[in-house]
């Protein structure tokens, strides 16, 4: 049977699972048209108050991220409740993430890699002068259409996690892309966004996030106090990367500066001036005597 939501979006496959629950490609029955349908649902073992707290949050981000216009955003639709939890519809994105893309075909030139972090960038400057932190850019929420770089979960994505990572011992999915101060509980920023960034843009060049250790209480101690793991195929791609990893959010490299720096390696090396050829001598104007 089609399961319904909101008595509009008909479920039709799921696309992706993620900690939070799945994304379902789904139709709107009222435009006709198909939208993306993620369904959150709630980690075990909170309270009602806290139950309460997550629903309200997820409304009011989703809100926040609905106000962001932008070519690198994916766009938020509606926020319904059916089954008594929260489902986020919006624009459907025909492409795989980039986790996907890493898993398939290993890690990715640094040219490549580059202009995928200038869309991300620019889709981040966006985002942050609207004051809307994304908090939890990784691979898989990075859709990756023909030619372009897309976000998706614009700050709706760590609504689960947060009220699970205060709670000891548990933490939910994997912390190797959330900044040290994140980490820390501390509130996310935008710097805290660029280095997210940072570690993304590191394991789409490496093949392997900058903390790669066997289970997360490894990868939450590698990440507050640990250097990046070597960088061996990222290139030229190293200053920006060292620059969106450092640890302290004040000495992270402005988002002017990480754009020129990527720019560069996208661009490729500058090109070699070539020597000068031998060319015949252009015949002038005679000399008439
Ligand atoms: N708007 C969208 N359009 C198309 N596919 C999407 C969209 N949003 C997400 N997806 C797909 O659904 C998958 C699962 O997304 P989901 O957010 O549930 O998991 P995740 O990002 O891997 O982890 P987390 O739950 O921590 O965010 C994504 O990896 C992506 O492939
Ligand atoms: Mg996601």
């Amino acid at each position: 049977m089609v399961q319904v939501i909101a008595g509009r979006y008909e479920l039709v496959e799921v696309l992706g699972r993620g900690g939070m629950g799945a994304v379902w490609r789904a139709r709107d029955r009222t435009l006709g048209r198909e939208v993306a349908v993620k369904e959150v649902s709630l980690p075990q073992g909170l309270d009602d108050a806290q139950v309460e707290r997550m629903y309200a949050r997820t409304f009011r981000e989703a809100r926040s991220a609905a106000r962001l216009d932008h070519p690198g955003i994916v766009t938020v639709h509606d926020v319904v409740e059916e089954e008594g939890r929260p489902w986020i519809v919006m624009q459907l994105v025909r492409a795989d993430a980039l986790d996907k893309v890493i898993a398939r075909e290993g890690r990715l030139p640094p040219d490549r890699v580059a202009a995928i972090g200038l869309d991300l960038l620019d889709a981040l400057n966006a985002a942050h002068a609207a004051s809307v932190v994304h908090r939890d850019v990784k691979p898989g929420n990075v859709l990756l259409p023909r030619g372009r770089a897309v976000l998706t979960d614009f700050g709706i994505a760590t609504v689960a996690g947060d009220e699970t990572l205060t709670q000891a011992g548990a933490i939910v999915g994997s912390p190797a892309y959330l900044a040290p101060e994140q980490a820390r509980h501390q509130k996310a920023t935008p710097a805290s966004d660029l280095w997210s960034l940072g570690a993304t843009l590191y394991a789409a060049a490496e093949g392997r996030p900058p903390y790669d250790r066997p289970d997360v209480w490894g990868v939450m101690a590698a990440v507050l106090s640990d250097d990046p793991d070597p960088i061996e195929h990222a290139g030229p791609l190293a200053p920006v990367l060292q620059g969106l990893l450092r640890k302290d959010p004040d000495q992270r490299v402005s988002p002017g500066e990480a754009e020129r720096l990527l720019r560069q390696v996208a661009q490729g090396p500058a090109p070699v001036p070539e020597p000068p050829r031998f060319a015949p001598p252009v015949p002038g104007p005679r000399d008439v005597t």
